[in-house]
């Protein structure tokens, strides 16, 4: 076979991989929506949220007044970062779990006392390896390795790089929130099944305090959060031949003080009928679809949560109105 063959045949074999992904994750999404709004109190996922239009809608919210949560995590870093990269200590590995952009442990890894490697975890190799070549400008000794897939499937650790050096596993942006108690005890266990004695984790929670601010964060006045919601019925419509009339629709975000998390719903203005993926749904007037959970910890809450886990606190920061945390704790 000839050079110009063989290269052709390679591309086609790589178009015909990513196309059978593509598929699958497809239909994991129609299982998954079918699954969901077939279920008493309709539900969705919320990772569906961020597909390429959600993610940039969630970009917008962080940017938002109303949304306080990304700019007092910001700011406790940016007060605290020489204390917080002391905490960690020198020559130390740093694990990121949907790390996304990684812009966050950019400034950390920058204040950090001689750090060996960054290895970021995500599903989207575009963003990591644009990532990796900005990191690796900024920190030229710094082994930096993308690693590619879904931080909550356990087989996703296993193609991290193995390192004798300290680790430290960085989970900032309160992500631990959208998981249920029982779903982030999970969570925070396989994160300590993957370290050892002495390894650490720095995480970021929002903490609970007034609805007022907390519902204000989840209902901007600028809509965006609802836009952000409304977007998983578009993009059911586009990708699932669904047949959501999105304006009949609502947002809905409150905070559930005895659950201490924000909940999103979208709700059915009128008793209607939806397609999805050639199934018929049935709404009543004002039922709703649960989209999405945004829990609150309490300090105390959050260093049981840790110590239940396998970790003890070390140090804790937050800002000065008590709105947000970052926890460092080890594995003793
Ligand atoms: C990603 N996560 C921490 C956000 C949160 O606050 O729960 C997602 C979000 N949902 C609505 N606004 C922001």
């Amino acid at each position: 076979m000839n050079l110009a063959a063989t290269v052709a045949d390679k591309a086609g074999k790589a178009w015909h991989q990513a196309s059978t992904q593509l598929d699958q994750q497809r239909q994991q999404f129609a299982q998954d929506v079918v699954a969901g709004l077939s279920a008493r109190q309709k539900t969705l996922p919320c990772k569906y949220l961020y597909d390429e239009a959600g993610s940039k809608l969630f970009e917008a919210i962080c940017e938002l007044d109303d949304y306080y949560l990304t700019r007092t995590e910001g700011q406790i870093f940016e007060y605290r970062l020489p204390e917080i990269a002391q905490a960690l200590g020198p020559e130390v590995v740093l694990l990121e779990p949907g790390a996304g952009n990684c812009e966050k442990a950019e400034p950390l890894l920058a204040a950090m006392s001689e750090p060996v490697a960054y290895y970021p975890l995500d599903i989207s190799p575009e963003i990591l390896l644009a990532a990796q070549r900005r990191i690796q400008g900024q920190l030229p000794q710094l082994e930096v390795v993308p690693v590619i897939g879904d931080f909550t499937d356990p087989a996703a650790w296993d193609s991290l790089p193995k390192s004798h050096y300290r680790k430290v596993l960085f989970f900032p942006g309160s992500t631990i929130g959208n998981f249920t108690p029982e779903k982030a005890r999970e969570l925070l266990c396989q994160f300590s099944a993957q370290l050892s004695s002495g390894d650490g984790l720095l995480i970021g929670a929002d903490l609970v305090k007034d609805s007022v601010v907390l519902e204000r964060a989840y209902h901007d006045s600028n809509h965006v959060t609802e836009a952000f919601n409304k977007n998983l019925l578009h993009r059911i419509n586009s990708e699932l031949q669904g047949n959501f009339d999105i304006d009949a629709f609502a947002h809905r975000a409150f905070y559930h003080s005895l659950r201490q998390r924000v909940e999103m719903h979208l709700v059915s203005l009128a008793a209607q009928s939806v397609e999805v993926a050639g199934t018929q749904f049935h709404f009543t007037e004002g039922e709703t679809i649960h989209t999405e959970n945004s829990h609150k910890y309490t300090l105390p809450g959050l260093q049981a949560l840790l110590q239940e886990t396998g970790f003890n606190t070390k140090q804790y920061w937050t800002d000065n109105n008590h709105h947000y945390a970052i926890f460092y704790a080890e594995v003793p």
